[in-house]
């Protein structure tokens, strides 16, 4: 599968002739200023929480895809007010899609959407086919929640976790989360955007490598290939 990253927490792919979008937060990013938003194509956006720094772009996309929000009952209903249709889950339940199937899963952290409105709770996907599987964290700590997505869901092929810390885990927790998931190749994401998040690439891959696992740290704008 391709995998494209736009900065921060914003990937794209495609999945059975589907366009999924995840936490869109690209025009209030400068280091992503090379990624043009009017070319993003998205049938749905899977939007792991209320934050700024992941919905930020969620609405013009939305309006000009005619896209479908999923996400917590409470960030789903946000949109809807701004006339952007959704499909809104809670944690545990999963859904089949026309492009696979979608779980929620639990995300420890915190979620309000840009005007203060209550996000409900933040959490993750994982999102599967007959061909392929893969889990995006959204942002969250480390958590043992973690261990019932391989007893749950198909095996992983990649994960998308965070690895900035501060806000979210950082890369020796999401190193551990690897192992708990049971997923080798993990592309990192939610670093360096912000002075609170920068890292150290050679020594994150560093301690993935020491688990057996390869840690990709994406260019804004590549598209890698898992
Ligand atoms: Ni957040
Ligand atoms: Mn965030």
């Amino acid at each position: 599968m391709k995998v494209t990253y736009f900065g921060h927490a914003a990937f794209h792919l495609e999945m059975n002739g589907k366009h999924l979008v995840f936490d869109p937060f690209i025009s209030p990013n400068p280091k992503a200023s090379a990624i043009d938003l009017a070319n993003i194509q998205a049938d749905y956006l899977l939007l792991s929480h209320g934050h700024g720094d992941h919905v930020a772009d969620a609405e013009q996309i939305g309006k000009r895809c005619g896209a479908t929000v999923v996400s917590s009952f409470e960030v789903v209903s946000w949109f809807e007010g701004k006339g952007i249709k959704g499909h809104p889950m809670n944690l545990g339940g999963k859904w089949k899609f026309d492009f696979g199937m979608v779980k929620y899963v639990n995300a420890v952290h915190s979620s309000v959407l840009p005007d203060g409105t209550y996000g409900g709770n933040p959490g993750g996907f994982v999102v599967w086919d007959a061909d392929c599987c893969f889990y995006f964290a959204g942002d969250t700590a480390l958590t043992t929640d973690m261990q019932i997505i391989p007893l749950t869901c198909p095996k992983l092929d990649f994960a998308i976790l965070p690895v900035g810390d501060n806000f979210t885990m950082g890369y020796e927790d999401a190193a551990i989360a690897a192992d708990w998931i049971a997923c080798d190749t993990i592309i990192g994401c939610h670093f360096d955007t912000f002075p609170y998040i920068e890292i150290d690439h050679e020594a994150a891959k560093k301690v993935f490598a020491a688990r057996g696992k390869r840690l990709i740290l994406p260019a804004i704008g590549e598209t890698v290939a898992v």
